[in-house]
C-alpha cells in the first residue's frame, strides 16, 4: 500500500538570542491510508512542534516531507493552503468552537468556507453529530454543551471535510478520564469507518495503546513505545 504520508530525516532547531535550540532530530514517519498512530513523550519534547511541521503549518529546518507523495516545498501558498485544507484534519486540547454559533452551525462551518451549498453542509453536519452521539445536541451553543460534547462537536467538525489524515493534539486532554475515555471511543469509531487516517498526541497512555502504531518522542527522536501491541 501506498504511504499518504512520508517524513524523512526531519530536523528542527529554534533559534532563542545565541542559543540554537535542536527540538527534532531526524524524524522519519510513514502512514498509510487509515492507520492510526499515537505520539507519547515528556512536555516539551516537541510532539506539537511535530504537528505543525506535519501539518504544513511550520517548515522545517531540514529533512523532507512528502504528502501523497509530493513535496509542498514545490507549491506556491495558495496551493499549500488548499493542500493543508483538503488533506488535513485539526482537533486541539480546546474545541476553538465559535460561541455564538450553534453545534450544527460550528460543524458545517469548513464546508461553508470551500463553499459548498448550505443543504449540503447542513446534511453532512447533521449526520456526523448524529454518528457521534450528539443528536439531541445539535442546536446547542457550547456553552449550552459539557466539555465532551464540545470536544465531538470538534471531532465531527475535523471530520466533515473528509479529511485524510486527523492531527489530534491532546484531543481529549482537558476531560476528566472516564469522559476521554467515551469521546475517544466514538472518535475512533468514527474515524475507523470513514478510514481516516490519525496521528494524535497524547499523555495518556491508555488511549495511546489503541492506536495501531505507539511512538514515543524523546531527545529529538522517535522510538517504538512499549506500549504498541
Ligand atoms: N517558536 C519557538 N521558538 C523557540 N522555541 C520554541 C518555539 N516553539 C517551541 N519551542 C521549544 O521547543 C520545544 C518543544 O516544544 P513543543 O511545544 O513542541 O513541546 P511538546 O512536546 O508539545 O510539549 P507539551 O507536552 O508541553 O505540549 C520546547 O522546549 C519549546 O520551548
Ligand atoms: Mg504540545
Amino acid at each position: 500500500m501506498k504511504n499518504i504520508l512520508e517524513l524523512k530525516n526531519i530536523h528542527k532547531n529554534f533559534r532563542l538570542g545565541e542559543d540554537d535550540i535542536e527540538v527534532l532530530n531526524g524524524i522519519e514517519i510513514s502512514i498509510q491510508q487509515g492507520e492510526t498512530f499515537a505520539i507519547v513523550g515528556p512536555s516539551g519534547s516537541g510532539k506539537t512542534t511535530l504537528l505543525q511541521i506535519i501539518g504544513l503549518l511550520d517548515s522545517p529546518t531540514s529533512g523532507e516531507l512528502y504528502v501523497r507523495g509530493k513535496s509542498p516545498e514545490d507549491l506556491n501558498d495558495k496551493s499549500k493552503s488548499r493542500l493543508r485544507n483538503e488533506f488535513f484534519g485539526f482537533i486541539y486540547q480546546f474545541h476553538h468552537l465559535l460561541n455564538e454559533f450553534t453545534a450544527l452551525e460550528n460543524t458545517m462551518m469548513p464546508l461553508l468556507i470551500r463553499e459548498q451549498t448550505t443543504k449540503e453542509a447542513r446534511t453532512k453536519a447533521q449526520d456526523l453529530l448524529i454518528r457521534i452521539g450528539l443528536e439531541h445536541r445539535i442546536n446547542h451553543k457550547p456553552h449550552e454543551l459539557s466539555g465532551g460534547e464540545c470536544q465531538r462537536v470538534a471531532v465531527a467538525r475535523a471530520l466533515v471535510t473528509s479529511p485524510s489524515l486527523i492531527l489530534a493534539d491532546e484531543p481529549t486532554g482537558n476531560l476528566d478520564p472516564e469522559t476521554a475515555d467515551r469521546v475517544f471511543d466514538s472518535f475512533l469509531d468514527l474515524n475507523r469507518s470513514l478510514n481516516t487516517s490519525l496521528i494524535m498526541v497524547t499523555h495518556n497512555q491508555e488511549l495511546a495503546k489503541r492506536m495501531d502504531k505507539v511512538y514515543e518522542l524523546n531527545f529529538g527522536k522517535l522510538i517504538k513505545s512499549s506500549l504498541e501491541n
